[in-house]
């Protein structure tokens, strides 16, 4: 059994994300222009998306990453956020971009914002590469965002399902027997 053989249809394609990602990224150098932004990636499934992300701004930036689980081996967030890496920077005033794989609930997110806050950055903003608003539970927009999706679990370009499929090229959905 190959990996894709659990797929039942690809939803972005990789040419089609990298358009996108690209748009993003020439976003964010113009609204950011004259600025050094640091991009904060929330771990793990940011990792594909913010590496394409930061070849397409052209600014100089820096990087770092925060690790948090809320999610468990299901599709569902748990409701509870619990830090496993901090940052590496101090951001106090600086321009933080938090790089997101996916904004579900915003559970995540809006924590994350809390906690960032408070350690006194000039700005925080916030780019995820897809949105599922129908979902959302806590009071957070991103500010920018590259795909607005259904209410469909979905896998790819670092985003998982059990932390597998983080590696496929593309986002697709599962064939519904793998969640079973
Ligand atoms: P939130 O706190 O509910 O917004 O959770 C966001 C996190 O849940 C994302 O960063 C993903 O790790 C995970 N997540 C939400 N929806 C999906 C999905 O469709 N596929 C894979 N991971 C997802
Ligand atoms: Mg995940």
């Amino acid at each position: 059994m190959s990996m894709i053989d659990d797929i039942e249809k690809v939803l972005f394609s990789q040419q089609e994300l990298q358009r996108k990602v690209n748009e993003l990224g020439e976003q964010i150098t113009r609204d950011y222009a004259g600025k050094e932004p640091i991009f904060v990636g929330v771990l793990k499934g940011c990792f594909v998306f913010m590496a394409d992300l930061m070849r397409a701004v052209n600014l100089p930036c820096q990087i770092d990453f925060m690790a948090v689980s809320s999610y468990g081996k299901g599709t569902t967030s748990s409701g509870n956020v619990q830090i496993n890496k901090d940052l590496s920077y101090d951001i106090a005033g600086r321009d933080v971009i938090i790089v997101e794989d996916i904004l579900d609930s915003g559970v995540t997110l809006n924590y994350l914002v809390g906690y960032l806050n408070n350690r006194n950055p000039r700005s925080i903003k916030i780019v995820t590469l897809f949105d599922k608003p129908a979902r959302r539970k806590a009071p957070i927009k991103a500010d920018y965002f590259g795909y607005e999706v259904p209410d469909e679990f979905i896998v790819g370009y670092g985003l998982d399902y059990a932390e597998k499929y983080r590696n496929l090229p593309y986002i697709g959905v599962l064939k519904p027997e793998i969640y079973a």
